[in-house]
């Protein structure tokens, strides 16, 4: 059975077979995207790269000229999800088959990384399997899989970089809201003992800060008001001498873009520079999100995190001199192989020092290749389920605290989405709580000062009747 793998040593065509020179034929692209904003980011970049060829992206699967998964390996059940959603996507190629047309079924991300060849054998149907690291080849795969034939498989880590491949242009993409992702970093060279991302995303890469502060302007320009800065380890990101707080400098001067943040960053990797950077440069946002996971010394030396629960108390204390009003996000696992009651209870000690304003919070989930997964002394599911559940009272405690201090402020709020109700819209705060308002669709993808009249686990209600700096002096 042939799946075609192509490699950086094959002989590729230079002009597929993609109708690229006449007008391209309108056809329906559907990408459904699990995991991380990177991911997210990867889909609208995908688009970018197929618009071309005619595919313009459409909000349901059926019908489709081709599905994209964009996919995510980091939990078993994450991965396990891509399955359940083959089977149903089966029969909508099926059907499309009978009416006479074709559907292309392409696996992407990082569970198409890590096991290629097992999806093909799960999933024969399957078109097309691609890593992260190759999306700009897209074309090639497409006029491939288009040409019948077996499946096409591309894992490799090319030698080129898939940003210097793709197009300049930011089309109408997912990404190209009044909030956008930009990735800037990629890869992971940390090999946390837990974690996949080191091996389905490669070892750390940072773009030209040249080309990064184009793309921060074409999107200013398409009126983005507030772009995030993507990298696995972004707080690492290096460009000739330069690390991640001269570019937020740098972005800063950009006419039109209000606001500036950053995820995910490694507590190792936060240096001086950066943590100036939230003192002087009012654009970047007063919330961090930099996970933790344990508590525990002991647990995290075995997790390989290269940081200790004081380093991380230290982190936060420098953080709030350079930024008093900065919240604090974190990641937790619980359960790692070996945790103790002990250790646990150095988690929550941890949490009740720092004073998160909101967290994610998982069971450790083993996974296959890395070093954690084959450790002694793993622990029973209802433990695992039993600390998760304390770890979450006390951090969902801690964000409703959090949301409560919130009413009655001002906050200035960028409305980027439509509420579910008639004449409603949401945004997101400087603290990326999610703020409902009755507004007009006028205010939609501006920042709007809101007056905070309500608290929720997850997010707050706030009323437009905010008096203008001018009302308030004239009062
Ligand atoms: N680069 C980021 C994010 C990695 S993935 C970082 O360094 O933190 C996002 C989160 O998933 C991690 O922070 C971790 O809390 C969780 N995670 C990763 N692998 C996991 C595993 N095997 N089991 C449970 N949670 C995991
Ligand atoms: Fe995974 Fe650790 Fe790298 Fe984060 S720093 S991506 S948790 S290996
Ligand atoms: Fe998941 Fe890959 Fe992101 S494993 S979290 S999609 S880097």
């Amino acid at each position: 059975m042939g799946f075609l793998l192509f490699g950086p040593t094959e002989k590729r065509n230079k002009a597929p077979h993609t109708g690229m020179a006449q007008t391209p034929l309108a056809r329906k692209l559907y990408i459904k995207t699990y995991g991380c904003q990177m991911n997210v980011y990867d889909s609208g970049r995908m688009a970018d790269v197929l618009a071309p060829l005619g595919y313009a992206l459409a909000d349901a699967p059926d019908g489709a000229d081709m599905v994209i998964l964009n996919t995510c390996h980091i939990r078993e059940k994450a991965a396990e999800k891509v399955y359940s959603e083959l089977g149903r996507l089966r029969k909508l190629k099926g059907a499309r088959e009978q009416d006479g047309g074709r559907m292309i079924l392409a696996v992407a991300g990082c569970v198409a990384q890590a096991e290629g060849r097992e999806i093909l054998k799960r999933a024969p149907y399957v078109d097309m399997v691609f890593g992260p690291q190759t999306y700009h080849r897209l074309p090639e795969m497409v006029a491939r899989a288009s040409r019948a034939g077996g499946a096409v498989l591309d894992t490799d880590f090319p030698h080129e970089s898939k940003f210097d491949h793709l197009p300049g242009e930011i089309q109408k993409t997912p990404t190209n809201n009044a909030a956008a992702f930009l990735t800037v970093q990629e890869g992971c060279d940390k090999f946390c003992t837990y974690c996949v991302v080191p091996y389905t995303r490669g070892s750390e890469y940072s773009r030209a800060q040249a080309d990064v502060l184009d793309e921060a302007r074409r999107l200013a320009g398409a009126g983005v008001r507030e772009i995030t800065l993507l990298g696995q380890n972004v707080n690492n990101y290096q460009s000739a001498e330069e690390g991640l707080g001269a570019l937020i400098a740098e972005m800063a001067k950009i006419e039109g873009l209000d606001r500036i943040r950053y995820t995910t960053s490694y507590p190792a990797d936060m240096d001086d520079d950066l943590i100036a950077a939230h003192r002087d440069i009012p654009e970047l946002m007063p919330f961090l999100h930099l996970p933790v996971q344990s508590g525990s010394d002991r647990i995290l030396k075995a997790m390989n995190r290269n940081h200790t629960a004081g380093d991380y108390l230290r982190l936060a204390d420098k953080l709030r001199a350079a930024r008093s009003d900065i919240g604090l996000s974190s990641d937790f696992i619980v359960g790692f192989p070996g945790e103790t009651d002990a250790d646990f209870a150095a988690t929550m000690k941890l949490v009740e020092d720092v004073e998160f304003v909101q967290a994610y919070s998982f069971k450790f989930s083993p996974r296959p290749g890395t070093p954690a997964a084959v450790m002694a002394d793993q622990v029973p599911d209802a433990v695992k389920k039993e600390r998760l559940a304390a770890l979450q009272d006390r951090l969902n405690a801690q964000q409703l605290a959090f949301n409560r201090s919130c009413v009655g402020r001002t906050m200035a709020v960028l409305l980027d989405r439509s509420g579910r109700d008639r004449g409603q819209l949401v945004g997101r705060s400087p603290y990326m709580q999610a703020v409902h308002v009755d507004a007009p669709d006028e205010n939609m993808g501006s920042i709007t000062d809101l007056t905070i009249t309500a608290a929720h686990a997850n997010s707050l209600s706030g009323d437009l009747t905010v008096k203008s700096s001018k009302e308030r002096a004239s009062a």
